[in-house]
């Protein structure tokens, strides 16, 4: 099949490179020049473990190319699929304003029968709205579907080549058979729905995703306090299978560029149609202040913070990406800043995004975990980076100035801290010294 992918962000250039990697001619377009050159020169723009690889070998088998021009990609295109950025609006409302524009330039460019299907996470009624803005141009036949995106960020390649389910909404009998012969050899969970439950589903499952977090996180906090360890009780929750395993890590909060984009999106959606959703207003919160678990942890152990200086393991809002967008470390940082104390930095791969997020004259930028430590007070770990997981605390131990470890995602093990005098702060678990 011949698929037009619009916009080369995460999930269009994901996307795009699994669906040759599944046997179709797939034209990835951006507006973006210079990234189109990067990318048919074999740079790929963001971090993704496979992803490189795959981007290779579709473009050498030709089954992968890269333009900036809109309209000749979608010359021979059976599937058009929009996969631009929907970012936060200051009300938190998503901006459509990729999303139309890119509309009105398939209306444009429309040349017969297409299948226009919208991947970027929108509101409900989007694609409705899309429909009009390219049927207001064009009076070729097209249909409109809903394929949204279940991908993370870390594991994209994985997830889109291996997904629980692929949900297409769609109200058109010939484009659901299109796409299900394009999704097929993905998965036999091919969820056929109709499209407003599409757009739904996408913001229903990163909102639960969300809930299960916060919640684990207040019960972190209880436990803190009642001398219980959250990871034992979410051990013995999740294997209720109506409860399930998974997201019930606690830790200092989500970040990232869905979760809390999505979540804020979900509650204005709900207040345009005049419902309340008290629930998720309240996920949002204690994920807010979930963060701040950290600078309580210190202010406990160090009683003034001014002069301090705490080193912080892992920027980025979680491991194998150097994603920095929304990560909790951006205000556990300001506030160790405003305290004055001195944050010494590091992570494997997300500094330079950090630096360009967040360059304060007091940061100090390190290269390793131990370089971090050197004459720090206490030690923050604010990603799970595997890494710190195998670090010899022993030596991070003899180049501080006092040995103080506040986990912030439960990572350090208890073999690690043996033989060390780290009065050790997890997350709500039974605290060590
Ligand atoms: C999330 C969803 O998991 C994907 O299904 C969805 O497609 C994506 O958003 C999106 O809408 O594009 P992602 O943000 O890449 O994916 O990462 P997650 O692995 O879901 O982690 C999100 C945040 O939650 C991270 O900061 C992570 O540290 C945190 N988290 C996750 C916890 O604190 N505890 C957990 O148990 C799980």
């Amino acid at each position: 099949m011949n698929v037009t992918v619009i916009g080369t962000g995460y999930v269009g250039l994901v996307s795009g490179v699994c669906y040759a990697e599944k046997g179709n001619h797939v034209i990835c377009v951006d507006k973006d020049v210079s990234k189109i050159e990067r990318l048919r020169s074999g740079e790929i723009p963001i971090y993704e473990p496979g992803l490189k690889e795959l981007a290779d070998s579709n473009t050498a088998a030709g089954r992968l190319s890269f333009t900036d021009d809109l309209t000749e990609a979608m010359v021979a295109a059976d599937v058009v699929i929009i996969a631009v950025g929907t970012p936060p609006l200051p009300n938190g409302e998503a901006d459509m304003r990729f999303v139309e524009l890119v509309a009105r330039e398939i209306g444009y460019a429309l040349n017969g029968y297409k299948v226009v299907v919208v991947k970027s996470t929108v509101p409900v009624g989007t694609n409705e709205r899309v429909r009009g803005i390219v049927a207001a141009i064009s009076d070729y036949p097209f249909d409109i579907a809903s394929v949204p995106e279940f991908l993370r960020e870390g594991s994209a390649v994985k997830d889109t080549l291996n997904p629980d389910r692929i949900v297409i909404g769609s109200e058109s009998t010939r484009a659901a058979e299109v796409l299900t012969r394009l999704h097929q050899p993905f998965t036999d969970q091919l969820i056929m729905t109709d499209i407003r439950s599409a757009e739904m589903i996408k913001y229903a499952s990163n909102a639960f995703l969300a809930t299960k977090i916060s919640f684990i996180n207040e019960i972190a906090n209880i436990c803190e306090k009642v001398g219980a360890d959250v990871t034992e009780v979410a051990h013995g929750m999740g294997l209720d299978r109506r409860i399930g395993s998974s997201f019930l890590r606690a830790g200092i909060g989500y970040g990232g560029s869905c979760f809390p984009k999505d979540t804020k999106a979900l509650i204005q959606i709900a207040g345009n149609v005049e419902y309340d959703f008290k629930l998720l207003k309240s996920v949002v919160e204690v994920n807010q202040h979930q963060r701040y678990g950290v600078i309580d942890k210190l202010k406990r152990a160090l009683g003034s913070m001014h002069g301090r200086r705490v080193a912080i393991w892992g920027l980025a809002f979680k491991p194998e990406t150097d994603d920095v967008r929304e990560a909790p470390a951006i205000e556990i940082i300001e506030s160790l800043l405003a305290l004055g104390a001195i944050p010494r930095v590091t992570d494997p791969i997300a500094v330079e995004n950090f630096r360009s997020l967040l360059n304060h004259p007091s940061i100090e930028w390190c290269d390793s975990a131990l370089d971090a430590a050197k004459q720090c007070d206490a030690v923050c770990l604010l990603t799970e980076w595997e890494d710190y997981a195998k670090l010899d605390l022993k030596e991070v131990e003899r180049v501080m100035a006092s040995p103080i470890l506040i986990d912030g995602r439960n990572a350090i093990s208890k073999e690690q801290l043996e033989g060390t005098l780290f009065a050790y702060y997890p997350v709500g678990r039974p605290m060590m010294n």
